[in-house]
């Protein structure tokens, strides 16, 4: 490994700093070679440690050459302090210091670094004309050396400079103070962060940028001026992002009453970028693909995902800024928090229980196979290797079920009261996971003291529960039992506190009172729903008054992010699919019949029987589909988003993730009978579905018109399984004629996955049109990138591959390594897994290559490799090996060194 051995960082060993920095000024030159960082940093002792007389001052650092070094204007010599790899010591700090180190002194510092040499994305970088910055988590000591810890907190001034043709756009954090022209035609602006802030935090731009403009009155009548910054050839795409602000900030005033800080708020977007989005102070950056936005280019799905990411930016204003994280072992403060926070907002933005189930479908599916794979970890980590590994979905969605878990024991009102004690409490504060639940309790009154083992424990709990019906004593048992399994580093696991959402039904599909055994209430007044408090390992809930044996409904709303055990019949299962009063557990319902049905055909497929599929689930989706057709031809009551979740079946990769051993193949060729089933069994209902779903209406991306188009591509989905000619055509058709992205990429989407052989020259066709049409717009050829990696034909990886030598593939950026690398190897299970071992090898080529221009996306991109414990031993055999080749690299990163040992350990 180049970094030597790479260190486990350990949350027991965690300090508070020796010094502070009170100050930080910055000055960058900026050129077209090399930038000069000139930094001027007052720092002091840290005097709220007990004792503090440390004389030795260590900075992080890495990747940088050091120009000069004073303190208090006394150069110092090169033997005045040591330059390690990753650090700069200085010793005897006292004997420079004009003062004693309590009073303060003042650290000057120039060093020189290659922002257009830095393919890591990672510190100051150069993207396509701009140039931008990506601290979180550690890459400020990739600009200069700092104390890099969230902890360390200061109010920050910056000065660019730069060529005033190139870069006549110049931005940095808070306000601009000032700004002027030099010789040489070039030019500086100074700007002014008021608020104290960890050095993550802080961004810089500077580029030759467009915005569009807008204002937003705050709920004590303070203007903002809000600006979206872009290349000039997507000023036509920001006004979704702009509008999506306005409803996120007068939402976070509304239901959180969290009122923006700075006078100004900008966004800036960027095509070469590691993750989403980043929340720097007052200068959010953002990758192009979660800001950019107009019908023509963009699908309903993504403006959707605009909205969210532009909302969950802006929440961290208060979650992550004004009130930060201690260290990166509480990184789901914010992140959990902050998740939590942009569900709700696009819930009350859109269709509240589709959010849900969306939102539940992802965690069940990819965060459940993290916390059995080889990286798992508690919400808040014990340790780790290298911090960029540890922005996951258990971090992020998990600690927002974690959250939304509190809510359900606290209740809303109570939540808010605790959040505005959090917020109120810890203004400026740098904090941990146990401020936020104090905080929470301190308010309502709860105990979370066992709550707490959520967030550190790892692994996917199981309910286990089984009911008892007695006829004579009119009661009815809930017995549930908790477990949950072991997890690296973590055999033995304390039983939770969880929250179980539930309601019982009776024959004719009404809500019974629920009066448990040893309440005082009356049944009359007694509640319809309510959230069990499951505690101990085995536990029984008896519910009185009960006359008939009733039907359960349980975890409604997916209140905990736990996998449910439940021996429910078919039978019941239809009943609460129709006649729930939760959206969610109707829809859950339904998602539980159609995976007992794919399992037990998988079952006999896998005996080498015909697989029988039960006739109670083809009727049930006729039923769905009437009432669809009822509806559109109505009144139009029924919410059509939840319509197409209910038509569309579980996932390759949910299926996947029930099994012990993962059958790729099997539940491939099992899934596709039965929707072709489907097909062919419904094919007028969704004939006349997909005629009532049509619009003229121009393109808009309203909850309705998302949802009506989410309901009509579904049936021509299905429509197009028929495999005749005529379905064919008019999926072209739709491909040719939309006049929005959504319509479009759904049609090229179908023509590319038919198994019909007339598909072949219509794909041929569409493809080439496609790209033709839209090769100037770098996020459509993403997504033609994307929809070409996930064929399920044979022969795709080898495809895969000559795309990659197309003139619009760069590997160095992670956009078009996501659309077209991780797509295939992540959402192609046929081909990936292929017995050739193919797929395999050429993710581990890529893996390879990556680690050396960006161990951030190389580690990421090993993911589905970790998971080789979940196959068969053909499989498990060539996916170690490529580990293995992988692992035997002898420049690895300290990110991709992280998860190739830690998935190789202890096989
Ligand atoms: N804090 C960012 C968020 O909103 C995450 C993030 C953006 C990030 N860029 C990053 C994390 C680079 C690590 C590295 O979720
Ligand atoms: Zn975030």
């Amino acid at each position: 490994m180049r970094d030597a051995q790479a260190r486990t960082i350990f949350l027991k060993d965690y300090t508070a700093p020796a010094f502070l920095i009170e100050k930080t000024e910055l000055h960058f030159d900026l050129e077209e070679t090399q930038a000069r960082v000139s930094s001027r940093l007052l720092i002091g002792r840290n005097p709220e440690l007990a004792g503090n007389d440390q004389d030795t001052l260590q900075l992080d650092g890495q990747d940088m050459v050091l120009e000069s070094l004073r303190i208090d204007g006394t150069e110092l010599t090169s033997d005045d302090y040591e330059i390690a790899d990753e650090s700069l010591t200085i010793r005897a700090l006292s004997s420079f210091a004009s003062q004693s180190l309590d009073e303060g002194f003042v650290l000057e510092c120039v060093t020189l670094i290659k922002p257009q040499e830095n393919t890591s994305l990672e510190g100051l970088y150069k993207s396509r004309t701009m140039f931008c910055t990506q601290c979180e988590a550690e890459g400020f000591r990739k600009i200069t050396y700092y104390l890099d810890r969230p902890d360390v907190m200061s109010v920050f001034t910056t000065t660019i400079v730069a060529d005033k043709q190139r870069y006549p756009v110049l931005l940095s954090n808070g306000n601009d103070i000032a700004r002027g022209d030099l010789d040489n035609d070039r030019h500086w602006v100074s700007w002014e962060d008021p608020f104290r802030k960890p050095c993550y935090l802080f961004a810089l731009v500077a580029g030759d940028l467009r915005h569009i403009e807008d204002t937003f009155t705050t709920c004590t009548q303070r203007d903002i001026s809000l600006r979206i910054f872009v290349e000039e050839k997507d000023l036509d795409k920001c006004d979704h992002a702009m509008a999506s602000l306005k409803h996120a900030m007068r939402w976070d005033e509304e239901v959180y009453g969290r009122e923006y800080d700075l006078d100004i708020f900008m966004i800036v977007a960027v095509d070469d970028f590691n993750m989403g989005a980043m929340e720097n102070k007052g200068l959010n950056i953002f990758n192009t693909s979660c800001v950019l936005a107009n019908p023509a280019t963009t699908t309903d799905l993504a403006f959707q995902r605009v909205e969210s990411v532009v909302a969950h930016e802006y929440f961290h204003n208060w979650s992550g800024n004004r009130v930060t994280c201690r260290d990166w072992f509480q990184l789901s403060l914010k992140e959990g928090f902050t998740v939590f926070r942009d569900a709700e907002f696009s819930a009350d933005m859109g269709s509240r229980s589709v959010k849900r189930v969306e939102n539940v479908s992802f965690l069940r599916t990819a965060q459940f196979a993290e916390d059995a794979g080889p990286m798992a970890h508690p919400v808040r980590p014990d340790s780790y290797m290298e911090i960029s590994n540890f922005y996951t979905l258990t971090i992020y969605e998990k600690g927002a079920e974690v959250v939304r878990m509190i809510r359900e024991l606290l209740g809303p009102e109570n939540f808010r009261a605790g959040s505005d004690l959090y917020f109120e409490r810890h203004d400026g504060q740098a904090v941990t996971t146990e401020d936020f639940v104090c905080a929470m309790e301190d308010a309502s009154g709860m105990n979370l003291t066992q709550f707490r083992r959520w967030y550190t424990q790892a692994g996917t709990p199981q309910l286990k529960i089984s009911d008892n019906y007695d006829a004579s004593a009119q009661t009815y048992e809930l017995l549930v039992r908790q477990s949950c399994p072991p997890t690296p580093d973590q055999s033995h696991k304390e039983p939770l506190h969880i929250p179980l959402r539930m309601g019982l039904l009776d024959a004719d599909g009404n809500e019974l009172p629920l009066v448990l055994d040893g309440d005082q209430g009356a049944l009359a007044t007694a509640p319809t729903e309510r959230v069990l408090e499951v505690t101990r390992e085995v536990q029984s809930f008896v519910f009185k008054g009960i006359r008939s044996k009733p039907v359960p409904s349980l975890l409604r709303g997916f209140s905990a992010p736990v996998k449910l055990y439940f021996d429910c019949s078919r039978d019941d299962l239809l009943f609460i699919m129709t006649r729930d009063s939760d959206g969610f557990n109707r829809w859950s319902a339904a998602q539980d019949l159609a995976v007992a049905v794919i399992q037990e055909m998988l079952t006999q497929q896998q005996a080498g029987e015909q697989p029988q599929i039960d006739v109670r689930l083809i009727n049930a989706v006729g039923d769905v589909l009437r009432s669809a057709v009822d509806d559109a031809r109505g009144a139009g009551e029924l919410d059509q988003a939840m319509l197409a979740q209910l038509l569309s079946l579980p996932s390759e990769a949910y299926l996947g993730e029930l099994s012990d051993e993962i059958d790729v193949d099997g539940i491939h060729v099992v899934r596709e009978m039965l929707a072709d089933t489907l097909a062919a069994t419904h094919t007028e209902t969704f004939a006349e579905l997909y005629a009532l779903c049509q619009s003229d209406a121009p393109y808009s991306p309203d909850a309705l018109s998302i949802a009506r188009r989410a309901l009509k591509n579904c049936c021509l989905a299905y429509l197009v399984r028929t495999q005749e000619p005529g379905w064919l055509e008019v999926c072209a058709g739709q491909f040719t004629d939309a006049g929005n992205m959504t319509d479009v990429d759904a049609a090229l989407r179908l023509l590319i996955n038919s198994r019909a052989p007339e598909a072949e020259p219509l794909r041929a066709q569409a493809l080439a049109d496609f790209y033709q049409r839209w090769q100037h717009e770098s996020l459509v050829v993403n997504q033609w990138f994307s929809v070409q990696a996930i064929a399920s034909r044979p022969g795709t990886l080898q495809q895969v591959k000559a795309l990659m030598t197309h003139e619009a593939f760069d590997i160095r950026n992670p956009n078009k390594v996501r659309a077209l690398i991780s797509a295939f190897c992540n959402m192609n299970a046929v081909n990936f897994h292929d017995l050739s071992g193919e797929g395999y090898t050429f993710l581990a080529d890529q893996v390879i290559i990556l680690n050396r221009l960006n161990p951030q996306i190389a580690a990421r991109l090993l993911t589905p490799l970790t998971r080789w414990k979940r196959y068969n031993p053909a499989r498990q055999h060539l996916m170690k090996a490529q580990l293995e080749r992988v692992q035997a690299d002898p420049e690895l990163s300290k990110d991709v060194y992280e998860v190739v040992s830690k998935s190789l350990k202890s096989s």
